[in-house]
C-alpha cells in the first residue's frame, strides 16, 4: 500500500479581501477555510497533511495547530510550483501526492478519493471544470486524440487557447517519485514570472505519462475564495447544501436561503425550522421538535417534541422531551431542563437542572440551582446566587411553589411541598409542607391625603 501526502496551499496573502487576517482563516460556516480543505483532506485514511504557509503564517498555524500534521513555510511567493518545492522535504518516497488549496474550501471527500484512484505509475490526475466563463483560469489544453497535453496559464495563451472553456482548478495528484524528478525542472520564463505548477502536465506528457481528468460533482467544490463577494457565495452554496440535506432527511424548513449551521446538526424526523435560526458547534434535535424564528442553538441537545418558540437562545444545554421553551428564552451553560418543563418569556437559566414538569413562565433568573419535579417558580423569581465574590446553590424540592417576585439569597434551600409567599426575600432553608414569607406587613392608612401639586 502506497502512503497519501496531501499537501495544502495556502500562503496567499489574499490582498483582495481587505483583511489583516490571513485568507484562508476566514470563516465558512464558522469554520477556517483552511479547516474545511483539512476535514476533507482528513476523510482520506492515514493522510498525511502538509500545509504551505506564508502570509500570516505563525497566526495560521496556531489557529490550526494539530489539524494539520506539518506546517511549512514558503519564505517568498514564488509561484504555486515553488510552493510544493517547499513542501517536497516532508513528502514521503513511494507515497500518492494529492495537492489541494487552502482558499478551495469545499472540495468534497469523494472527489479527493476519485483523484487518487487515477494514480498510477504511468497516469497522474488533474480536477478540471468547464466553465461558461473562463476568464481568469489556466487553459486545459488537448490533443487530438483528446489527451491532455499541457495547461496555459490566461497570461500566457493565445487567442486560440483563450477561447477553451476547459480549466484548470489546480488540484493534481501524482505519485511523489515524478513530483521529485519533474518540480526541478520547471522554470519561472513566464508572463507572470513565476514558478507554475501547471508546468508539470507539459512535462508528464514528455515523460509519455498519462494525464486523467476528473470533474467534481458540484461546481462550488473547485471554487477559490479571492474577495469576500466570493465567500459569501460559497458560505450560501454551503448552507444551500445542508439545508437540502435536512430535507431530505425528514425536517421542514420554513426558507432554506434562512438557515445557517455552524456545526454537526444531528436531527430525527418531522422537525420545522422556521426563518434565520442558527446551529452551531454540535447539536442533535430529536423528533417533531418545532423551532420558531431567530433561534440560535449552540452545542446542545434537545428531545423530542420540543416547543421551541422565537427568539430563544439555547447553549451549552440539555433539554428533555416535550418541553416548551421561549419566545425569549435564554438557556445559558449547564441548564438540564427535564421531560415536559416549561421555561418562559426573559427567562434566563445558568448551571439549572430543572425537574420533570417544571415551570419557570416569565421573567426570572435561576442560576447555580437544582430544582424538583412539579416546581412552580413564579413570575420575577431570582436566584442570588452570587455574593460579588463566590457563587452559591439554590435547591427547590419537589411540588413547591415560589411566589412572584421572590428572591432566594443562595446558599439555601426550599424545601418539598412547600411555599414561597410573593415578594419574599428568602435567606434561610424552608419547611416542608409550610409556607415561607418575609415581607413588611400591609399596612391600609386611612383618610390618606393624596399630594397636591405645587404651583
Ligand atoms: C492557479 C493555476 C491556474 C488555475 C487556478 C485555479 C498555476 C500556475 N495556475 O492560478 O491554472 O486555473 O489556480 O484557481 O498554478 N500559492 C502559494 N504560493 C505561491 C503562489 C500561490 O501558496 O507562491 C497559493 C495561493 O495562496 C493560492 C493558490 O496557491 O491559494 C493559487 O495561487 P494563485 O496565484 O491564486 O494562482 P492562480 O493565478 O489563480
Ligand atoms: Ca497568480
Amino acid at each position: 500500500m502506497q502512503t497519501i501526502d496531501i499537501i495544502i496551499l495556502a500562503a496567499g496573502k489574499g490582498t483582495r479581501m481587505q483583511s489583516k487576517l490571513p485568507k484562508v482563516l476566514h470563516s465558512l460556516a464558522g469554520e477556517p477555510l483552511l479547516s474545511h480543505v483539512l476535514g476533507a483532506a482528513k476523510t482520506v485514511h492515514n493522510a498525511k497533511t502538509i500545509v504551505v504557509t506564508g502570509f500570516g503564517a505563525e497566526q495560521v498555524e496556531s489557529t490550526i495547530g494539530n489539524a494539520a500534521d506539518v506546517f511549512v513555510t514558503q519564505p517568498e511567493q514564488l509561484g504555486t510550483g515553488h510552493a510544493v518545492q517547499c513542501a517536497l522535504p516532508h513528502v514521503r518516497e513511494n507515497s500518492k501526492v494529492l495537492i489541494l488549496y487552502g482558499d478551495v474550501p469545499l472540495i468534497a471527500p469523494q472527489t479527493i478519493s476519485k483523484m487518487l484512484d487515477t494514480v498510477t505509475d504511468n497516469q497522474m490526475g488533474l480536477l478540471t471544470v468547464t466553465l461558461d466563463n473562463p476568464s481568469g483560469y489556466g487553459r486545459i489544453i488537448r490533443d487530438t486524440d483528446d489527451n491532455i497535453s499541457a495547461i496555459i496559464e490566461q497570461k500566457d495563451a493565445t487567442k486560440d487557447q483563450l477561447r477553451v472553456n476547459e480549466v484548470n482548478t489546480g488540484v493534481m495528484a501524482l505519485n511523489s517519485q515524478q513530483l521529485m524528478s519533474w518540480l526541478p525542472q520547471i522554470d519561472n520564463n513566464n508572463a507572470q514570472g513565476e514558478y507554475y505548477l501547471t508546468d508539470l502536465i507539459a512535462i508528464a506528457r514528455a515523460a509519455s505519462i498519462r494525464v486523467q481528468s476528473i470533474q467534481p460533482n458540484s461546481p462550488s467544490e473547485v471554487e477559490g475564495v479571492n474577495n469576500r463577494v466570493q465567500l459569501s457565495q460559497l458560505e450560501r452554496a454551503y448552507q444551500r447544501d445542508k439545508a437540502k440535506q435536512l430535507m431530505e432527511s425528514g425536517t421542514s424548513l420554513a426558507d432554506p436561503e434562512r438557515f445557517d449551521q455552524r456545526g454537526e446538526l444531528t436531527v430525527g424526523t418531522d422537525n420545522f425550522i422556521d426563518i434565520n435560526c442558527i446551529f452551531e458547534g454540535d447539536v442533535t434535535l430529536g423528533s417533531n421538535v418545532h423551532i420558531g424564528p431567530n433561534c440560535q442553538i449552540i452545542n446542545s441537545t434537545i428531545g423530542d417534541g420540543v416547543e421551541i418558540k422565537a427568539n430563544t437562545i439555547i447553549e451549552d444545554s440539555v433539554v428533555g422531551d416535550n418541553a416548551i421553551l421561549g419566545p425569549f428564552a435564554r438557556l445559558r451553560p449547564g441548564t438540564e431542563l427535564a421531560d415536559n418543563t416549561k421555561i418562559g418569556n426573559f427567562v434566563e437559566t445558568k448551571k439549572a437542572k430543572v425537574g420533570k414538569g417544571s415551570k419557570i413562565n416569565h421573567l426570572s433568573y435561576v442560576g447555580d440551582a437544582e430544582l424538583g419535579a412539579g416546581v412552580n417558580v413564579g413570575a420575577g423569581t431570582i436566584t442570588c446566587n452570587y455574593d460579588g465574590a463566590n457563587k452559591f446553590k439554590t435547591t427547590i424540592g419537589d411540588n413547591s411553589f415560589v411566589g412572584s417576585n421572590s428572591t432566594l439569597v443562595a446558599p439555601v434551600k426550599v424545601a418539598d411541598n412547600s411555599f414561597v409567599g410573593a415578594g419574599s426575600t428568602i435567606t434561610k432553608d424552608t419547611e416542608e409542607n409550610s409556607l415561607a414569607i418575609s415581607r413588611a406587613k400591609q399596612r391600609n392608612i386611612e383618610g390618606w391625603q393624596r399630594p397636591t401639586k405645587k404651583n
